[in-house]
């Protein structure tokens, strides 16, 4: 069943710190939309300065502001997502809080979505649109990710890194059960997760930001990367089982290195490789517990907790493993004969022990026994 629409444009707003731009944007909104009947939704996660206060404020002489305060949560792209659920416009839009995205171009992309666009993006590639005095590096990193979207997604939308654009309402309620919330990609979950959405573009200029700060970092990076494998692949691994392997590509590089130091150090073999082995849980438990299984990650006095199930799940590992390896060698006993035949053999017990561990990691270790790892959320809306 469709939304009952209250108004024609939605225009949601993820802030976090961001006190000394929300009240410019907001006089400038209420300037650039006068003609059109919108509400505006800011996304706070709790801003330590006080940035949804000043939305509460702005609400008493514009009753079209609305302000979402999130307790307990954070993540741009999961924001987006409590806005534009909460929202109840024909046409949504989702723009930055920090005066970056140019207000002026809201009704192009509302008219648009109303000519039958699906999505209408804010793009800095399409005519009149530039990335404003963006230093080389930014541009290249901006360039390789922009190229990886296109080459992995095959869209063809110019700038599908924009966190600016606008949806319309049939495509997003027929989108956003399948949207990963992780992440500051929005707009390629919705460009990439339903059937290809027929998109327009409108060009802007990128402002540079005069006040507060970027939250954009390296793990953002890592984080992008990630999405896209999900995106292209997901349907067939999922990305927590990407980490998951990742963590555990490192963990064998601990495990090795472990074994050779100790046994530099004058241990005996078999010691050694339990050396090696336990350097190496302790080393992705701490990797796993913080990459792979947020937000169930242990914390406090639940850390050690968390540690002992997870050297429980990994001496289960041990055993199958074993047991793998063991039972091929009984039926291919020749398979034995050849290293190269029996690193085989080696892997398809790593393998077999992986999917286990990963499945009782997931349900067992970090997200079964009914320990409340998960701070309340809660949400307010006004
Ligand atoms: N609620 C909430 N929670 N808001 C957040 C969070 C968060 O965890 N992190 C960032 N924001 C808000 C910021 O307050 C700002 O309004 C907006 O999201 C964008 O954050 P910036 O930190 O200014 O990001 P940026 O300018 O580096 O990144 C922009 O450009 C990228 C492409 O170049 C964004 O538009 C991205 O969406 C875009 O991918
Ligand atoms: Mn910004």
């Amino acid at each position: 069943m469709n939304k009952v629409s209250s108004c024609e444009l939605s225009v949601v707003i993820p802030t976090y710190n961001e006190a000394e731009n929300i009240q410019i944007l907001l006089g400038r909104l209420s300037e650039v939309l006068r003609d059109i009947d919108y509400e505006v939704i800011v996304v706070d996660d709790d801003s330590p300065d006080l940035t949804w206060q000043l939305v509460e404020l702005a609400q008493q002489t514009n009753s079209r502001f609305r302000i979402i305060r999130r307790i307990g949560s954070k993540g741009l792209s999961s924001a987006v997502i409590t806005g534009l659920v909460a929202a109840n416009g024909r046409c949504m839009a989702v723009m930055d809080s920090d005066l970056q995205h140019d207000e002026k171009i809201l009704p192009d992309l509302l008219e648009q979505v109303q000519r039958g666009s699906d999505i209408c993006v804010g793009s800095r590639e399409a005519p009149g649109g530039s990335y404003g005095n963006w230093s080389a590096t930014r541009k290249l990193v901006s360039f390789t990710a922009k190229g990886l979207a296109q080459q992995l997604i095959g869209t063809s939308v110019s700038d599908p890194m924009s966190g600016f654009f606008a949806i319309s309402r049939n495509y997003f309620d027929s989108t956003i059960d399948r949207v990963n919330p992780t992440g500051f990609k929005i707009l390629l979950e919705f460009v990439a997760r339903g059937k290809t959405p027929n998109t327009t573009e409108v060009g802007y200029t990128f402002r540079t930001r005069l006040h507060g700060e970027t939250k954009l970092n390296a793990t953002v990076i890592v984080e992008y990367l990630l999405a896209l494998i999900d995106l292209r692949f997901g349907w067939l691994i999922p990305n927590q089982f990407v980490k998951f392997g990742i963590v555990g590509l490192t963990g064998s590089m601990v495990n090795f290195m472990g074994f050779a130091l100790i046994l530099g150090l004058g241990a005996s073999v078999p010691w050694a490789v339990i050396a090696g082995v336990e350097l190496a849980i302790v080393w992705t438990y701490f990797a796993n517990n913080k990459f792979t299984f947020t937000p169930f990650t242990f914390k406090g006095k639940d850390f050690f907790l968390g540690f002992g199930l997870y050297q429980i799940v990994c001496c289960y590992g041990l055993v199958v493993q074993l047991s793998v390896v063991s039972t091929l060698l009984q039926h291919f006993p020749s398979m034995g004969e050849r290293l190269l035949s029996l690193y085989f053999i080696y892997l398809i017990g790593v393998a077999f022990a992986a999917v286990g561990n990963y499945f009782l990691h997931q349900y067992y270790t970090w997200n079964r026994l009914g320990f409340t790892v998960l701070k309340p959320q809660r949400t307010v809306i006004v």
